[in-house]
């Protein structure tokens, strides 16, 4: 998603500029090509020489000090930019910005560029909170920037407070966030469940599963890439929460069961990859059961199944963990919950499926296309399945 695209890097004056550096790193490291544009006073921070070493590429610095070309060079960049990101961006380029002066290399070529444009604001808290850089702030959003926002932290007075730039994956999330709107699902609402549910027992205890939930997790940011609105209701994992993504958190199978029938009312998909408990305690027991007797007998009663109940005009996705005769079962699923789309792994395979990295499924939709596909990433499986999704959206499928 960022190989070969044209990554504008603005830089400005914060101690934080060393964290340019990283994300310099990380964008030419996914192939992008990263031209870097620094204000003055960002040159007292980090040196040209470390993002241009960084960046394979040149550095620009000050319009004023450059070749006689200096007067199109700003004109260029605008115009080759596929996102302008300014990071981290200081009180003063958001200021001036939001006034539209253009004094300096950045500030023009943030006035030339059609292009999208973030903004990273890292100043200390009392700049940041002080009204006036908030209204600069609502001013940018207001002109379709997209603000990565900053977070608490130690900052550069040794206070902790709100200002310090958002982490550097949250600031690369938001790029392939803002690439991925003109993609394929733009305009689409996507609804994706995640992870294993969790039926208590008792106030410490409860059934669960394996799920990590990275399969459902690697759905939602791919469709997010490719430009969908996504909703994702996620089962507790210990995934890292992901960006320019609605999360719902649930627990229980019927907590996901009400989030779905709420989310999906409006959804034109819903990707079922959450692995949701088929049974829950009967009760739940107020305290903690004590070990009085030297059994216990716990009764278990079926959960709502969300696929097979859930009504509405979008496509269905469902996932089918199997351990044996794999198509056949998962055929059987599809019609029985009414999908448009099935995905089959074989649980028993070891290289595949529960907490790992990589899966290995095979794809059935309605019209009796089986596609079984190799042992590759989750995401590149995401993307398989979103290709499917794409495929039957521009068909008009749809099941009532
Ligand atoms: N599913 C659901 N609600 C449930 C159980 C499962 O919505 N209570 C969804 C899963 O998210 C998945 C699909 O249904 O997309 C199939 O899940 P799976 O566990 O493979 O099948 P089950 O219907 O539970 O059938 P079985 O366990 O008997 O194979």
């Amino acid at each position: 998603m960022l190989a070969n695209k044209t990554i504008v890097l603005g830089v400005t004056g914060s101690i934080a500029a060393y964290k340019a550096a990283d994300i310099a790193s990380k964008l030419a490291q996914a192939g992008a090509k990263v031209e870097v544009v620094m204000t003055e006073s960002a040159t007292k921070f980090i040196t040209p020489l470390t993002l241009r070493s960084i960046t394979s590429r040149p550095v620009v610095t000050d319009m004023f000090e450059s070749t006689t070309e200096f007067s199109i060079e700003h004109v260029a960049l605008a115009e080759a930019a596929d996102v302008l990101v300014i990071a981290p961006a200081t009180a003063n380029i958001i200021a001036k910005v939001a006034a539209g002066i253009a004094d300096d290399m950045l500030s023009c070529t943030v006035l030339a560029t059609k292009a999208p444009i973030i903004v990273a604001p890292a100043m200390e808290s009392n700049m940041f909170q002080n009204p006036i850089t908030q209204e600069n702030l609502v001013k940018l959003k207001a002109r379709d920037f997209t603000i990565v926002e900053p977070g608490y932290g130690r900052l550069a007075s040794g206070k902790v407070g709100l200002g310090r730039i958002a982490e550097v994956e949250r600031i690369i999330g938001t790029i392939k966030q803002v690439l991925g709107r003109s993609k394929d699902l733009a305009g689409k609402r996507i609804v994706v469940t995640a992870g294993g549910t969790q039926e208590p027992i008792d106030p410490v205890r409860h059934l669960g599963n394996r799920s990590s939930g990275k399969m459902g997790y690697a759905i939602a940011e791919a469709a997010r890439d490719r430009g969908a609105a996504v909703s994702l209701i996620t089962a507790p994992v210990s995934l890292p929460e992901p960006v320019g993504i609605d999360v719902v958190p649930v627990k229980t199978a019927a907590g996901m069961k009400e989030a779905v029938d709420k989310v999906a009312a409006q959804a034109d998909v819903l990707i079922m990859a959450a692995a949701v408990a088929d049974y829950q305690p009967k009760t739940v027991a107020e305290s903690k059961i004590k070990k009085e007797t030297t059994s216990l007998t716990l009764e278990l009663v079926r959960t709502p199944d969300i696929l097979a109940e859930i009504k509405g005009n979008f496509l269905r996705v469902g996932f089918a963990a199997e351990s044996e005769d794999i198509v056949a079962n998962a055929r059987q699923k599809l019609e029985r919950k009414q999908l448009n789309l099935i995905v089959a792994n074989d649980i028993t395979d070891p290289t595949g499926g529960f907490g790992s990295d990589t899966n290995k499924v095979t794809l059935i939709d309605r019209d009796g296309k089986v596609e079984s596909l190799p042992l590759i990433t989750k995401r590149e499986v995401a993307d398989k399945i979103l290709d499917k999704v794409v495929g039957l959206l521009n068909k008009g499928a749809r099941v009532l």
